[in-house]
């Protein structure tokens, strides 16, 4: 029997019932259809200071800031899907978004400076998706987010598996207005757990 994929949806909008929540919803509906186990977080209900670069990562991987990333830090690791969903702010990922992935800093001295196995090669392999979505219709909107996202991934051992961008989406809950895209969310999320 297959074993039970654990997919960690993160909330990155501060914005409850705005249009990142219903997608990453419907991505994360798609997934418990195929049997994953799915945890969410709402990142704007957690205690995350952003990164300081003291540098008391670098001889053990481990922040020094005790907060919420404690936790979140096991929830990262522990997931084999991580599915990020960011409006765009000033052309970049919400500031809590951001935050997270600054403090995945850890993550990366623990990757590329102690090199620790289970974040190398033979490391367990995760899957990352990106959700966002922006009010303006500028082709590079989306663009620096990306990247950055990316760059998180990477961090995680999660090869970039894909991401639903939508522009021209401003009021909370505008993107009812277009079914294919919560259709589209449904099934990336179906066909993160099944592929
Ligand atoms: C502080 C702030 C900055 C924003 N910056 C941009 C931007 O640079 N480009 C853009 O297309 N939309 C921008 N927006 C619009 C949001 O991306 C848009 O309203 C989105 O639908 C919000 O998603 P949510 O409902 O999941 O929070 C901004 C909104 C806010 C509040």
């Amino acid at each position: 029997m297959r074993e039970t994929i654990r997919v960690l949806g993160l909330f990155g909008s501060p914005r409850r019932g705005g249009n990142t929540e219903i997608l990453l919803e419907e991505a994360l509906r798609g997934a418990e259809k195929e049997g994953a186990k799915v945890e969410r977080l709402h990142l704007s209900d957690f205690n995350i200071t952003p990164c300081k670069e003291c540098h008391g990562c670098d001889e053990t991987g481990n922040c020094i800031i005790l907060d919420d990333m404690e936790k979140i830090y096991l929830k990262l690791l522990e997931a084999d899907v991580v599915i990020l969903a960011s409006p765009i702010f000033f052309y970049g990922v919400t500031a809590w978004t951001k935050a997270l992935i600054d403090r995945s800093q850890a993550l990366w001295v623990r990757k590329y400076l102690i090199k620790e196995p289970s974040l190398g090669k033979e490391g367990k392999k995760r899957k990352g998706f990106f959700i966002s979505l922006g009010a303006t219709k500028g082709q590079k909107v989306f663009e620096g987010s990306i990247l950055t996202v990316k760059y998180f991934f990477d961090v995680l051992n999660a090869v970039y598996a894909g991401d639903l961008l939508f522009r021209g989406v401003e009021a909370k809950g505008d993107i009812l207005k277009h079914p294919e895209a919560l259709q589209k969310a449904f099934e990336a999320g179906r066909r993160l757990v099944l592929e």
